[in-house]
C-alpha cells in the first residue's frame, strides 16, 4: 500500500513536471511572436557564427562575374558565414536543383542571381513553402513580390540610358550603332537595350543596324562582331554597344582583325567597368564603360543577417555606380578590384 502511494506521488510529479515545461516552452514562444513583426529580442537574435547562406550563381562568364564571386566567398569568410556556395555554369535547370539543394539542407537564406528573368515560380514558391527566404542578388527575377524578400542590385535601365547619353555625345547625335547584347532573356540584357533606346528615341539620325547576342562572353563578342563586320564592312559601322566589357574586349580582337581601329574608326561604349575596360580606355580602344557593381558580398551577407532575424528591409537595395572615360583611366585603374 505504502508502495503504491509513493508510485501514484511519482507519477503525479512527473505529469505536473510536463504540464509545467509545455507551459514554460509556449510562455517563450509567445514572447516571440509579441515582439512586434516576429523580430526576435537582441538575445535572440542571430550572429554571423550562427547564419547558414546558400548561395546559387549563375556562372563564371565574365570578368565581371568572377569579381562577384570573389566578393561573395571573401564577405562570407570575414564574416564567420557558413556559405553552400554552387555555380550553375550559365545553366537555369543547375541554378534551379541548386536552390532545391540548399531548401533540403534547410539553411537559413537563399541568395539567387537568376540566369534570366523568367521560370523562377515553382522553386521560390517550395523556398516560401520551407520558411526559407529568398534574395535576389545582381539579377531581379519576374516573379510575383512575395516570393522573394528583397533585391540587391543595379539599375540596369539606367546603366543603359547612361551609355545612350555618352553614344549620342561620341556621335554627334547621328550615326549607325551595332549592339552586342547580353544572355537572351536576362534582366541586364533586357533593362539595358531598353534604357539605351529610351535615350536614342530623341534622336532619329542614330540607328541601331544590329543586334545580337554575345552571351556575356568574350569568345562570342568576337564572333558575334566577326559576323557585323562581314555583313556591313567597317566603314558602314560607327560605333559599338556592348552590354559588357567582356563582349567589347572579344569585339575589338575582331575589328582590329578587320584593319580597323576600335575607338577611333569604331567607337565603344560597354558596361561594367572591369580592369581590362580601363586598360582599353588607357590604350584609346574603348570610349566610355558604364560601371556595374560586382563587389555585393558585404551588403548581400548584412542584407541576410537582418531578413534571418525577421527584420524589415526595403523591396531593393540599388548599388552605386560611376561611369567611366579614358581621361582618368590610368589613375582609377590601380583602384579596381575586378
Ligand atoms: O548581371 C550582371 C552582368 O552579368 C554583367 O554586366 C556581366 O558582365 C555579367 O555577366
Amino acid at each position: 500500500m505504502k508502495n503504491k502511494v509513493s508510485a501514484n506521488t511519482v507519477l503525479i510529479t512527473l505529469w505536473t513536471i510536463a504540464l509545467l515545461s509545455l507551459l514554460v516552452s509556449s510562455c517563450g514562444t509567445k514572447k516571440k511572436e509579441g515582439s512586434g513583426n516576429n523580430v526576435p529580442h537582441d538575445d535572440e537574435k542571430i550572429t554571423y557564427n550562427e547564419l547558414v547562406v546558400g548561395y546559387a550563381q549563375l556562372g563564371a562568364e565574365s570578368d565581371w562575374r568572377t569579381g562577384n564571386t570573389e566578393s561573395i566567398l571573401e564577405a562570407a569568410e570575414e564574416l564567420g558565414v557558413e556559405l553552400l556556395f554552387s555555380n550553375a555554369q550559365q545553366n537555369q535547370e543547375r541554378q534551379i536543383k541548386a536552390i532545391r539543394t540548399f531548401i533540403a539542407q534547410q539553411v537559413d537564406i537563399i541568395g539567387v542571381a537568376p540566369i534570366v528573368e523568367t521560370g523562377w515560380e515553382s522553386v521560390f514558391q517550395e523556398a516560401k513553402d520551407a520558411g526559407i527566404p529568398i534574395i535576389l542578388v545582381d539579377r531581379r527575377a519576374d516573379v510575383p513580390e512575395d516570393l522573394y524578400t528583397t533585391y540587391l542590385g543595379s539599375d540596369f535601365l539606367e546603366e543603359g540610358r547612361n551609355a545612350g547619353r555618352i553614344m549620342v555625345d561620341l556621335l554627334d547625335g547621328k550615326g549607325r550603332i551595332v549592339e552586342l547584347e547580353g544572355t537572351v532573356g536576362s534582366a541586364p540584357a533586357i533593362d539595358r537595350a531598353n534604357g539605351f533606346r529610351e535615350v536614342l528615341e530623341d534622336y532619329p539620325e542614330m540607328e541601331i543596324i544590329a543586334t545580337e547576342s554575345g552571351d556575356f562572353t568574350r569568345a562570342k563578342g568576337e564572333e558575334v562582331m566577326e559576323g557585323f563586320l562581314d555583313t556591313y564592312g567597317g566603314n558602314e559601322i560607327d560605333a559599338l554597344f556592348a552590354h559588357n566589357d567582356d563582349m567589347a574586349i572579344g569585339a575589338i580582337k575582331a575589328i582590329e582583325a578587320h584593319g580597323f581601329r576600335p575607338g577611333i574608326d569604331i567607337k565603344i561604349v560597354s558596361i561594367d567597368a572591369i580592369r581590362e575596360a580601363f586598360q582599353a580606355m588607357i590604350d584609346g580602344k574603348i570610349n566610355a564603360t558604364v560601371e556595374c557593381n560586382a563587389l555585393l558580398g558585404p551588403q548581400f551577407f548584412e542584407l541576410a543577417l537582418k531578413v534571418a532575424n525577421g527584420e524589415k528591409v526595403p523591396k531593393w537595395v540599388p548599388s552605386d555606380e560611376g561611369v567611366f572615360f579614358p581621361e582618368n583611366a590610368a589613375e582609377i585603374l590601380p583602384t579596381r578590384k575586378y
